[in-house]
């Protein structure tokens, strides 16, 4: 293969960059003519592919976001946008591509690869909500973030002797919760893969605070509930002050930590190392830190991996 293409899409997370770069550089040094597709495959239906250089991805290692943009497009998703995004590959000359973002991005990938581009995903997603890595690239920095939110946010709710409730992004998957919520000494974690008794939580935080615990914080997964609402309901049942905390974009945002730089780094070779070779149709992944890579439809078919153990941790050790 002589000439790729990459391209971010989804939820942008910080590393994105650190990952475009790695592609870039690895492709240049082996020779290979590389292309950036702006806007995700919206960009690529709409031919917004345009070469990088050593140059063009210099200095954005240390940049959030994503320097290609991202966009989630419906009409890729149609089959008359796939056929033009096909079309696209073929006048650019595009021999395979490199595809940083989640779940939703792996599957447009997979049907590129089943048209004949060679396609390889690279986990870009706070959310952490890939089955096959155990890290996806921004789950590291955005942790980091709502735990810098958190230890602010407790500050203030123990002057005040309050419960507040966070949300976090995070609509199928907790992770974002549950770390954080170990992390931070979180006195309860809501999460979509666990259901929660609001009663037995509301006890937990009258009890915390009979045995002379000055606040007591909640953490949300955003697909558990939502703190507005939940806010009432806990201020209501324990009888104390309660405030709630959208976190937001926030989380998003922000220079990537040196984990996810790292984590970007590698993972963006190795995606180039597979193309080279022809190999397609992979996902590449971090396993007990060694990179690896698999079939991007049983990468899509495994099903999420929920740390039960940190919950479970963070509930003991918050009592
Ligand atoms: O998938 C990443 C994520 O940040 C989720 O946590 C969040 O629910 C979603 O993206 C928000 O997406 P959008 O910015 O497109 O509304």
């Amino acid at each position: 293969m002589k000439t790729i293409g990459v391209l971010t899409s989804g939820g942008d997370a910080p590393g994105m960059n650190a990952a475009i770069r790695a592609v870039v550089r690895t492709a240049i040094y082996k020779g290979m003519k590389v292309y950036g597709i702006r806007r995700g495959y919206s960009g690529l239906v709409n031919g917004d592919i345009h070469e990088m250089n050593v140059t063009s991805v210099g200095e954005i290692l240390h940049r959030g976001g994503t320097i290609l943009n991202t966009a989630r497009s419906e009409f890729f998703n149609t089959e008359e946008g796939l056929k033009k995004a096909v079309s696209m590959i073929n006048i650019f000359g595009i021999e395979g591509l490199v595809v940083i973002g989640g779940d939703g991005s792996f599957r447009g990938a997979r049907d590129l690869s089943e048209l004949g581009v060679p396609t390889v995903g690279v986990p870009g997603t706070i959310d952490n909500d890939i089955a096959c890595t155990d890290m996806t690239i921004g789950f590291d920095t955005a942790i980091n973030t709502v735990l810098d939110a958190i230890n602010k946010i407790r500050d203030t709710v123990s002057s005040h002797e309050r419960t507040n409730i966070v949300e976090v992004m995070g609509r199928r998957a907790g992770d974002i919760a549950v770390y954080t919520g170990l992390a931070g000494g979180a006195e309860g974690i809501m999460i979509p893969e666990m259901p929660i008794d609001i009663d037995k939580l509301c006890r937990r935080i009258i009890e915390g605070r009979n045995r002379g615990k000055s606040s007591s914080i909640i953490i949300l997964a955003e697909g558990a509930g939502k703190a507005l609402e939940l806010e009432k309901i806990i201020e209501e049942k324990t009888g104390m002050e309660t405030r709630a905390t959208v976190l937001g974009y926030i989380q998003r945002g922000g220079s990537p930590t040196a984990a996810d730089i790292i984590l970007a780094s590698r993972m963006g070779n190795y995606a180039v190392e597979l193309l080279e070779k022809d190999i397609g149709n992979r996902v590449v992944s971090i396993r007990n830190n060694k990179i690896v890579d698999d079939d991007i439809n049983e990468a899509l078919a495994m099903e999420n991996k929920f740390n039960k153990e940190l919950y479970e941790l963070a509930q003991v050790l918050s009592i």
